[in-house]
């Protein structure tokens, strides 16, 4: 078997915050394998933004403690040194985060960013590296590409700056690429044009995707797994198929009540998660039990309420790929009925 890009295991992180510490991710263990793509869904809050920044070392130390291990082509981006973790970043772990002026230096022209990124990582001269980057525009979708690399990021509307930090991160044909809802503020069509070149990416490099969106259409077009988080665990993971047609935790299936049908979007429009009665806990008080508990529209008896229950294979243990879910009631995707 070929070894995974990234090996995430029992990543905890917890925050300082004024209502004191706060549990935003609990145990979460996953592997992302070369050229996979792995879907990590939830609500709001659910800790799926902290746990990739923690991964990057993007979390300031004064407020957060991070805890675990998480291997980046076999080597602990947890215990790294900084400046290592600023090597890695780029050509090893690339990220993209819903709002592009995070990543981008307002100072530099787009050109220069671009071009800087491409030239560190490679051996190119400066008249191959702007060819790159104004290639590399392009195949994002900007117009005019040439002019767009002398402009600076003000310049360019919210859509057009996200494009171009997608076009940094692919620059560098990372081995890991993290992209936190980056396309949800983009139109349909760019959006597929992004996730086309995501895809060839991967085919010819072999990078491992962690996608973070609440677009179960995207989900369902790019996911080869899907991870399930809620009150900074994973409540249920296993391949697209597994989850999005078998889902058997109840948040889960919550969440995708509302789906009419996956593979036929209604006017071109594809659906988002569904929205599940009641709201997730705070960080600071998370229950004892089955996070869950408080929402579940199946929880039995106290067991769910005093016992976490463990992220368990379901289906075939034999499955390259598990099917896993933490929850106590084990009856498939019809059932529901609390143990
Ligand atoms: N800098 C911070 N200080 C305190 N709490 C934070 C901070 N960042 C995130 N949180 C809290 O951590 C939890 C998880 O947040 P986040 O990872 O952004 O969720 P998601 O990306 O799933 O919407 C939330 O309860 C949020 O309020
Ligand atoms: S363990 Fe109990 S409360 Fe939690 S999801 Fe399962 S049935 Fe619901
Ligand atoms: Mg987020």
């Amino acid at each position: 078997m070929t070894a995974p890009v990234l090996e995430v295991s029992d990543l905890r992180v917890r925050l300082r915050t004024p209502r004191g510490p706060a549990d935003v991710v609990n145990g979460l263990s996953y592997t992302v394998g070369p050229g996979e793509t792995v879907a990590v869904v939830g609500e709001s809050g659910s800790g799926k933004s902290v746990s990739v920044l923690a991964l990057l070392g993007l979390l300031p130390a004064r407020v957060a403690t991070v805890s675990g291990r998480a291997l980046l082509q076999g080597e602990d981006l947890l215990t790294m040194k900084p400046e290592r973790l600023r090597q890695v970043r780029g050509p090893g772990a690339g990220m993209v985060f819903q709002d592009p002026m995070t990543s981008l230096n307002p100072v530099l022209t787009i050109g220069r960013q671009l071009i800087e990124g491409i030239r560190a990582h490679g051996d190119v001269d400066k008249a191959a590296a702007r060819r790159r980057a104004a290639d590399l525009l392009g195949e994002v979708g900007l117009p005019d590409p040439e002019r767009a690399l002398d402009r600076y990021p003000h310049e360019l509307s919210g859509g057009m700056r996200q494009r171009v930090v997608i076009a940094i991160a692919l620059s560098n044909s990372p081995a890991l690429l993290i992209a936190d809802e980056a396309t949800t503020a983009l139109d349909v069509t760019v959006q597929a044009q992004i996730i086309d070149l995501v895809e060839k990416l991967q085919a010819e490099r072999g990078t491992g995707v962690i996608w973070i969106t609440h677009d179960l259409g995207v989900v369902a077009g790019i996911a080869d797994r899907v991870l399930v988080m809620y009150g900074g665990r994973c409540v249920e993971d296993g391949t697209v198929d597994d989850v999005l047609e078998r889902p058997a935790h109840p948040y889960t299936r919550g969440l995708l009540g509302a789906l009419p049908d996956l593979a036929e979007p209604v006017d071109g429009v594809v659906p988002d998660l569904a929205t599940v009665p009641g709201t997730p806990p705070p960080p600071t008080d998370l229950p004892k039990g089955c996070v869950f508990w408080p929402r579940c529209p199946v929880r039995g008896d106290a067991r769910c309420e005093h016992e976490q229950p463990p992220l368990a294979v379901i289906g075939s243990a034999a499955a390259t790929l598990p099917h896993r879910a933490a929850t106590w009631c084990t009856e498939g995707p019809e059932g529901g009925r609390a143990g």
